[in-house]
């Protein structure tokens, strides 16, 4: 049976008993207990529909629950659609394919963070000077201050996820959540933004849960490793304890031998020179 990780600290986000029934009758995600702790980084994996987007999505509130609660420290249990906007300002989110709009520079990209903070109304107006600081030290955070006033879909796949990790570092989060931030690049690309969204969590104390679809990159970057099949958790806990069998509980037998093979890495680093220095 899955191994439990134990919290020194009292969690920052906790899922209490959450399930999700999608319309139509299928069941995503079976009642699932997960508590996250300040400052942890998180490392969810699972095959193909195990329902990791579902997780992450319920956990930012994105997602109604359809039965159980998800509490956050600073909240409290988000039970109505305002409180579950309140988690989602709380709760940053990456996605896999940026959700930058291409038009727009990265800075314009990085300040939609701070939308959520603003009234409706207020988002009409420019923003107030604070948040373009907010938005421009994003950048910085993440090499990118130089492209500040570039179209997005003028930057290359790994910058615009580096804008993605900027937009949801705007938010000032305890937490982020990434949904295979990396499917999309390549493998030297993906280790790259894996090391920058760990770095910049662990300097900023921020709290991070991160899917992925490769082995080795969650032994390598994961404080603690979660595996998820068929809309169960199967597996929580360090790295060290991911054994075959704990493969074979998340992959299948079949799949588990070659879910840890090599993982391919060899352009040359990004450059963030801006994190080297805070
Ligand atoms: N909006 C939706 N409506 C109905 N069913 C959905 C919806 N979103 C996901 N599902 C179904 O729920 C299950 C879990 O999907 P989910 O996207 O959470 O899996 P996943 O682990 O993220 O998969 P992948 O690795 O392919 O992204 C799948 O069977 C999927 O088809
Ligand atoms: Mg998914």
């Amino acid at each position: 049976m899955a191994t439990s990780a134990t919290h020194p600290t009292s969690p920052l986000l906790e899922a209490r008993g959450i399930g999700v029934v999608y319309g139509g009758g299928l069941r995503a995600l079976h009642p699932t207990h997960l508590r996250i702790a300040p400052g942890e980084f998180v490392v969810l994996l699972g095959p193909s529909g195990a329902g990791k987007s579902t997780l992450l999505r319920t956990l930012n509130g994105l997602v109604e629950p359809t039965e159980g609660e998800v509490w956050m420290r600073s909240l409290g249990i988000a039970r109505d659609r305002k409180q579950r906007r309140a988690l989602r300002r709380q709760v940053a989110m990456v996605f896999q394919q940026h959700q930058l709009i291409g038009r727009l520079t990265a800075l314009a990209n990085v300040l939609t963070g701070r939308l959520g903070f603003h009234s409706g109304l207020r988002t009409l107006f420019p923003l107030p000077r604070a948040d373009r600081q907010i938005a421009l030290e994003a950048l910085e955070r993440v090499g990118l201050i130089q492209h500040a006033l570039r179209r997005c879909d003028q930057l290359s796949g790994g910058q615009q996820q580096r804008v993605g990790v900027a937009r949801a570092l705007a938010q000032q989060p305890q937490i982020m959540l990434a949904d295979e931030p990396v499917a999309s690049l390549d493998p030297a690309n993906a280790a790259h933004i894996l090391s920058l969204l760990r770095e910049v969590c662990r300097s900023g104390g921020i709290a991070a849960v991160v899917s992925l679809h490769q082995v080795p990159l969650a032994r390598r970057f994961a404080d603690r490793i979660v595996g998820i099949a068929n809309g169960t958790v199967v597996f929580d806990g360090p790295a060290s304890a991911l054994d075959v069998a704990a493969l074979a509980r998340i992959y299948g037998n079949a799949a588990a031998t070659g879910a840890d093979a090599p993982f391919d890495e060899r352009a040359e680093p990004i450059q963030t020179g801006a994190l080297a220095t805070t």
